[in-house]
């Protein structure tokens, strides 16, 4: 594995592991998230610096099934990304509270909370396009499976899938993303790491099922 690609591999590491933890926003400190939002930005065009052959062939060769949903995942995480910025800067209370912006905060709320659970959404299926990359570092470090503990393994994936589909509708985020409800709730009684844990699960069944999608995609051309 060349340097490029370990750093790829890296910043991609950080960039879910900060996905997760802001979506946990006040859970980890209103002002960590602040930094934290604004160093997933920096990672975000170092992730597009590093991937610019991809974003240089846009405009080139054949659209094929694939590669039309890929594209579609890029433009929406690079809308909800712009909408966490934008908003982000707007409601900023300690990184950026020097800018003391006072308009339109109202609206940037409704576009924060818009962009960061649309924005989780888009980047779990998104992660899912390389589900294949994953599994093939993973057996780098682990000996061939007999089938039954592949068989295992693909019944835990699925598991897991589930409880996250139920844990999506439990932690209400799709009426987040529908602006169903306005306000998110965080339960500072319940531990940390069941929050936690549970976005996992919901960030690996929109990984899971973007991958199965895409695979069927793939044979489609
Ligand atoms: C990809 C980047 C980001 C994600 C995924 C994200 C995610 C979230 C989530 C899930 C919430 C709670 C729901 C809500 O109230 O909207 C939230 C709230 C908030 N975030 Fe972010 N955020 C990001 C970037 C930022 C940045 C860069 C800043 C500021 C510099 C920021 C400042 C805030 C503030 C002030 C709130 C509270 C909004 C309120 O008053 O209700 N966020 N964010």
């Amino acid at each position: 594995m060349n340097r490029k690609t370990i750093l790829k591999i890296v910043v991609d590491i950080g960039m879910t592991v900060m996905l997760l933890l802001l979506m946990t926003y006040e859970r980890i400190g209103a002002a960590v998230h602040e930094w934290l939002g604004m160093a997933m930005f920096v990672l975000f065009i170092i992730h597009h610096f590093l991937n610019r052959k991809w974003s240089g062939y846009v405009f080139k060769g054949r659209y094929t099934l694939f590669r039309i949903w890929q594209t579609i995942l890029v433009i929406g995480i690079l809308l909800t990304m712009a909408g966490s910025m934008y908003s982000g800067v707007v409601l900023s209370e300690y990184a950026l509270s020097f800018l003391s912006i006072k308009g339109g905060r109202a609206f940037a709320r409704e576009v924060h909370m818009i962009s960061a659970y649309w924005g989780f959404v888009l980047m779990s299926l998104h992660l899912g396009l390389h589900w294949g990359m994953m599994m093939g570092i993973a057996k780098r470090f682990v000996k061939e499976l007999p089938a039954i503990g592949r068989w295992l393994l693909r019944g835990i994936a699925v598991l897991i899938a589930g409880y996250g589909a139920y844990a999506f509708i439990q932690r209400d985020i799709g009426r987040y993303m529908l602006l169903i409800n306005h306000f998110a709730f965080f339960d500072f009684e319940e531990p940390f790491v069941f929050f936690l844990a549970d976005y996992m699960a919901v960030m690996w069944c929109f990984a899971w099922i973007s991958h199965h999608f895409s695979k069927r995609l793939r044979y489609k051309m």
